[in-house]
């Protein structure tokens, strides 16, 4: 299995690229089961979850021709309707089939994703909404299975928790349904914008793009015929690399980056005393001498992503004093903390409050990576820790980073991937 072994120490510096959000690409992907003409997709991460996905659709019939950054998919022979465990359990954003596969066939069956590391995850806001779109759902065997042989009807839905991946799903069921949906309370993260954008584009009549409440005029079961598709720049990934910026004290140019989708993340740096410099597609963070502690709770979007959650806590231990961090998304979204500890760090915890108290300095040491996030915060910290730090289970880490330690070497920092 591989691992990344990062010698820590090396001030970073120079400029890189950052990838296609994963996160937009999982459902714009799905969205393609809206459609019986090509796709064409750009800036597609390259990272496994997309491979996952793409895997998912040629095992329902679809035609995937994929190249690393760029797919066109054609899901006119679609033959199947049953997403299975195998593949939904690697990678839950699977359930995103659910909603397009039902608009457009009227019938599926997708494997129930189950719990994960960072929590129970439930489905149940998707399922409620979509049997308030006539959808007849029993579950049985581990699979959800979904009917409406006449096609979905388009229905007020409200959320009563802000739900991103549920908004899609409703988002992509009501493209296709007859008549309107109206989405209450839906989540506003740049993902489901775009996700509006190219349905909207295909000819889809949608209003309150971006706002709390959507509405989807369906085309009656009549499928979608998409424009080429760029997806958008990964905010995650770019604010892991401030954070990089940020923790081994360096200066650090982000190019292709979206700054508005990173506001929270840049306002909590430039709080703990980094400088940006923000113009058009580029973001550069410069070091800051102290960096002060911070107080962050995570949230939906427009605020602090739990995305982000990891890194600052790995970026916090370098801090002058104590940060507090609280999780309100996931409940278990905590797993890095004994791992951080096990590098030195100094971190409470208490229900869904993290206390990172600051350390003079962080020690290399093995550790092993939790879920995505998670296993980035590791690698954050490796950087800075003294002497070697492996960081072990790094499946997670390629799930969604594209080429994270090519990108930190192309930076100057001391890493590799071994195997053992
Ligand atoms: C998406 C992101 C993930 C991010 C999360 C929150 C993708 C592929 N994944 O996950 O990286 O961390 O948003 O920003 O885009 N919930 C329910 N019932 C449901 C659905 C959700 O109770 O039916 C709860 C969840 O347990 C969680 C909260 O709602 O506590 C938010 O989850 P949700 O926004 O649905 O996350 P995902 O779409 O799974």
């Amino acid at each position: 299995m591989d691992y990344l072994q990062i010698i820590g120490g090396s001030k970073l510096k120079g400029a890189i690229t950052i990838s296609g959000a994963k996160n937009s690409a999982l459902p714009v992907i799905a969205s393609t089961i809206l459609s019986d003409k090509p796709v064409k997709l750009t800036n597609l991460p390259n990272v496994v979850d997309i491979r996952t996905l793409l895997k998912l659709l040629t095992m329902l019939g679809g035609e995937v021709k994929h190249n690393k950054t760029e797919a066109i998919i054609d899901n006119k022979n679609m033959n199947s309707t049953k997403a299975v465990y195998e593949i939904v359990s690697q990678m839950r954003a699977s359930i995103l089939v659910l909603g397009p596969l039902l608009a457009r066939f009227g019938e599926c069956e997708v494997s129930l994703p189950g719990g994960c590391a960072i929590g129970q995850r439930p489905i149940d806001l998707h399922l409620k909404a979509l049997e308030a779109m006539g959808a007849k759902i029993e579950i049985k065997g581990g699979y959800v299975r979904a009917e409406a042989p006449n096609g979905l009807k388009g229905a007020k839905i409200v959320f009563d928790k802000i739900t991103v991946g549920g908004t899609e799903n409703i988002i992509m069921a009501g493209a296709l349904a007859h008549g309107v949906t109206t989405i209450i309370n839906s989540a506003k993260e740049p993902e489901v914008v775009q996700l509006c954008e190219i349905i909207r584009d295909a000819g889809v009549e949608i209003s309150g793009i971006g706002t709390s409440t959507i509405t989807i005029k369906g085309t009656s079961q009549k499928p979608l015929e998409f424009k080429d598709i760029e997806i958008i720049p990964d905010r995650i990934e770019a604010g892991t690399y401030l954070c990089a910026g940020a923790i081994t004290n360096s200066s650090i140019t982000l190019k292709k980056a979206n700054a508005t989708h990173i506001q929270s993340s840049i306002d909590k740096l430039d709080a703990m005393g980094c400088n940006f410099d923000i113009k058009d597609n580029e973001i550069t963070i410069y070091p800051t001498d102290r960096l002060r502690p911070i107080n962050i709770t995570t949230t939906e979007y427009p605020g602090f992503p739990t995305d982000m959650q990891a890194q600052f806590m790995a970026v916090a231990t370098m801090a002058i004093g104590d940060s507090l961090i609280e999780e309100r998304l996931f409940e278990n979204r905590f797993m890095h903390v004994s791992e951080l500890n096990r590098l030195g760090a100094d971190i409470w915890l208490k229900g869904s409050i993290a206390s990172v108290k600051p350390v003079a300095k962080l020690y290399g040491a093995n550790v092993m990576a939790t879920d995505l996030r998670a296993s980035s915060a590791l690698v954050l910290a490796g950087l800075v820790a003294e002497g070697v730090t492996n960081v072990r289970r790094i499946y997670h880490l390629d799930r969604g980073y594209d080429n994270l330690e090519g990108k930190l070497l192309a930076l100057g920092a001391n890493i590799k991937r071994l195997s053992e």
